[in-house]
């Protein structure tokens, strides 16, 4: 295909673009929309096309790219962007400044005197930011290869670099470009619009496969039991996904190629020869591990579909709720990592837990506002539940919720969150993997609570709130008295904290060296 029959097609092409698109990758290129993901399975071609989207507009005076890679070895690598556009441009009228990893190409105005040049920029963020990196550029295109590696805070503010071209004889008005039906120039600046690109393979950081909302198309569970294929589909009106397979590019060896991704791991492999989206190979918890309880009237049964050990909503051995509240600086300020974690939310999770030591989430509430709020959420999950007590996070911003709930005649109980996320999710991974943490076959926040859990790796700038509260839950619970159970029908002794009154343990804390002011010393009036 040549030039006319892509203008044909309303394409925007040039003849720096030596490949000619696979049927996905024309469709990415042709997508109207500001943002936009090609993702899946290895292979697919997305690289290509990212690179195909960045030299679209190249003949336009002034036009701006960049793409991105998270480091500049990504970049660097035989084969990778920057060796690949050598390949594309080389022996083209492009001039590469290795300096500033740019191509530079020459440009006619529409009048046909000569125009600023355009260009097409690598760029890397590295363990920097793109803020403290890239506060200065004004681009047109940014692509993000591999955007799951990507934290969500560059993504996002690399929209504030993004900046219609101004014609240079009308300029702008108030900031914004002054087109003029009548000046060609004025058109040609105007035709080029502002494009977010990405592409991924699955898995990386979640917010990628939130954002654009990429869900099953049928119910997973549903399919592991028929064995229909599940497709994932991107469901958001604005921002489409395109999924990649390796079966739609036919410029690769795909036999051998899907014959070297069969070695991997099977998690690895699901992610990219069948394009999920569903597992992470790096993730702590493992979706293998879930299990789904169904609720009939009275009755909770340990299987899908109403099947398995029933259990009366009488012979549950308690209700109670984990409390993770907010916080904005759990590490302390100027520490990076927690700068770049997003905003966090409160959680609150109520469980039951059988006689015979089966952990069962039945609710889950998440929310991004303040202490009275918490408290308001605890006094509703009190009389919808009635709950038997409320653990607490004692931490900083815990203590004043502790106290206020306490006033408000609440059972509460504070707990002390270990610094370290992954050794407190310890008892949670071991009980989940026994198969004695049992998930609602159905529940609005199923799937929330299902993303944060199984992406889950225990790095610092991943969300944490909803594993915080499932950690809790589980260190709450002697499960070695469950071990037992089976063989002895007899109704257990319960847990012993539940016992201790609130004052105690609190005096209990600040007595192991507990961080902050005890508020019994200042006469503070604490119970009710
Ligand atoms: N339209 C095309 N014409 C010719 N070759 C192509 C085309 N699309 C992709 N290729 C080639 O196929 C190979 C794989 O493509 P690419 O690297 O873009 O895939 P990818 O989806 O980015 O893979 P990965 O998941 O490994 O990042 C590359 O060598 C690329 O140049
Ligand atoms: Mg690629």
């Amino acid at each position: 295909m040549g030039l006319e029959s892509y203008e044909a097609l309303g394409l925007k092409w040039t003849d720096y673009i030596p490949h000619q698109p696979t049927v996905k990758q024309l469709a990415f290129l042709m997508l109207p929309h500001r943002e936009s993901l090609f993702g899946g399975a290895a292979g697919g071609g997305k690289s290509d096309a990212l690179l195909m989207a960045a030299l679209q507009y190249v003949d336009v005076p002034g036009y701006s790219a960049i793409i991105f890679r998270k480091t500049l070895t990504d970049l660097k690598q035989p084969d990778a962007l920057i060796d690949r556009s050598h390949q594309w441009l080389a022996g083209t009228p492009a001039k590469w400044v290795g300096s500033e990893h740019t191509w530079y190409f020459p440009t006619l105005n529409a009048d046909g005197s000569p125009g600023l040049p355009a260009k097409l920029s690598f760029g890397y963020i590295g363990e920097s930011n793109a803020k403290i990196r890239y506060q200065g550029i004004m681009v047109q295109f940014v692509g993000w290869d591999e955007v799951n590696q990507h934290e969500y805070d560059d993504y996002r503010y690399l929209f504030s670099r993004t900046r219609k071209l101004a014609c240079p004889i009308h300029q702008t008005v108030n900031g914004v470009p002054d087109y003029r039906e009548d000046c060609q120039i004025c058109q040609q600046q105007k035709s080029v619009p502002l494009r977010v690109r990405s592409t991924t393979n699955p898995g990386g950081f979640p917010w990628v496969k939130q954002r654009f909302r990429i869900q099953p198309d049928i119910d997973p569970r549903e399919a592991a039991r028929t064995g229909a294929r599940v497709s994932y589909v991107g469901k958001h009106s604005k921002r489409p996904f395109i999924p990649s397979f390796l079966a739609d590019n036919p410029h690769l060896d795909q036999e051998s190629y899907a014959a070297a991704l069969d070695e991997l791991d099977p998690v690895t492999k699901a992610m990219l020869k069948e394009g999920r989206w569903d597992v992470s190979p790096d993730a702590r918890f493992k979706r293998h591990w879930a299990r789904y309880y169904s609720r009939r009237g009275e009755y909770f049964t340990l299987g899908l579909n109403g099947t398995g050990p029933m259990h009366h909503m009488d012979s549950l051995q308690r209700i109670f709720v984990t409390v993770d509240p907010a916080t904005s600086s759990k590490f302390g300020p100027g520490d990076i990592l927690n700068w770049r974690k997003q905003p966090s939310y409160t959680v609150l999770s109520i469980w039951a837990l059988t006689i015979n030591y089966h952990l069962l989430w039945l609710d889950m509430v998440r929310f991004r506002r303040e202490a009275p709020d918490v408290i308001l959420a605890m006094k509703n999950i009190n009389r919808r539940w009635n709950p038997d007590y409320f653990l607490v996070e004692g931490n900083g911003v815990g203590m004043p919720i502790l106290q206020a709930a306490a006033k408000e005649g609440l059972t509460v109980q504070p707990i002390i969150t270990r610094a370290d996320k992954v050794t407190n999710a310890t008892e949670a991974m071991i009980r989940m993997s026994q198969g004695r943490i049992w998930f609602p076959e159905e529940a609005s926040w199923l799937s929330t609570a299902e993303d944060e859990l199984f992406f889950w790796t225990g790095a610092p700038t991943e969300t944490d709130d909803i594993v915080d509260t499932l950690s809790n839950a589980a260190r709450n619970i002697s499960w070695d008295e469950g071990a037992v159970m089976p063989d002895n029908p007899e109704m257990p002794e319960g847990d012993m904290r539940e016992n201790l009154d609130l004052p105690m343990i609190i005096d209990d804390l600040y007595s192991r060296g507990y961080p902050n002011e005890n508020p019994f010393s200042t006469g503070m009036e604490f119970l009710p």
